[in-house]
């Protein structure tokens, strides 16, 4: 992304987090297969990153596949792995004009070596790119993170783990907490999404399914968010 929209100011947004739910529904009401519903929402995936781009998000973390996704049909699984196979690598230009980065959390261990190498092939392409950090949660599950975390740490035979210690060994260590965790589909939870990083994000729930998501309902959301009196804890 050559220039930065300043027109909106972001307030202290350094990283907002999406669930993109509602894909099979959106293509249900359509008369569509579910497959159909992901491939918009990946389109529409697009979209809301490079919206986030131009307002100069840090980072953009998006709930591709979870650790529970598994439990789906097989063609669902494969039309899902399909899209970052093909959409993903296919667009990978696309991520260079914009000068995003890639990154990922979750473990990519348990997917085919051919989806792996993509993987870590459009990683490489856009690791010195400097804008916003795309960062893909793919197969992960925040309780498998922190599990991920604790055998670290119990593998470097530590006495005692404490917040900190723990948090260097998350999955996404380099990057910031989730400011402003955005659901769509108006289901209102976790998921089993960033519970640890997101202890302290605003929650923002959409009535809208993802493949419904636009540059408008991004800025809404982001003026929401820049509305809410966040406290830590501590008193005003
Ligand atoms: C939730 O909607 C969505 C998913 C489990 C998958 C999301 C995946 C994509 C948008 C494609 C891959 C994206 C990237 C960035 C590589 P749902 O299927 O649970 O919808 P429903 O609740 O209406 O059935």
């Amino acid at each position: 992304m050559k220039k930065i929209d300043k027109k909106k100011d972001i307030g202290n947004l350094k990283h907002i987090a999406f669930i993109m739910d509602g894909n099979g529904r959106w293509a249900k009401k359509r008369g569509l297969p579910r497959n159909v519903g992901h491939k918009f929402g990946y389109e529409k995936m697009k979209v809301v990153l490079k919206r986030c781009c131009e307002l100069g998000v840090p980072v953009v973390s998006v709930y591709a596949f979870s650790t529970e996704n598994w439990n789906r049909s097989k063609e669902e699984v494969d039309a899902i792995f399909g899209i970052v196979r093909d959409n993903l690598v296919a667009d990978t230009p696309l991520f260079q004009e914009w000068n995003v980065k890639i990154s990922t959390m979750g473990d990519t261990s348990k997917f085919p070596k051919d989806l792996q190498d993509a993987l870590s092939d459009i990683k490489k392409s856009t690791e010195s790119n400097t804008g916003t950090i795309l960062n893909l949660c793919i197969n992960y599950g925040g309780r498998a993170d922190v599990c991920y975390a604790v055998n670290q740490v119990l593998a470097k035979k530590l006495a005692k783990v404490t917040e900190e210690e723990l948090g260097k060994h998350l999955y996404g260590a380099n990057l910031p907490d989730p400011d402003l965790i955005v659901r769509t589909s108006g289901e209102q939870r976790m998921s089993n999404f960033l519970i640890w990083q997101g202890a302290y994000a605003e929650l923002l729930f959409l009535k809208q399914n993802w493949p419904s998501m636009s540059p408008k309902l991004v800025d809404s959301c982001i003026t929401k968010f820049k509305k809410r009196n966040r406290r830590f804890g501590r008193v005003k």
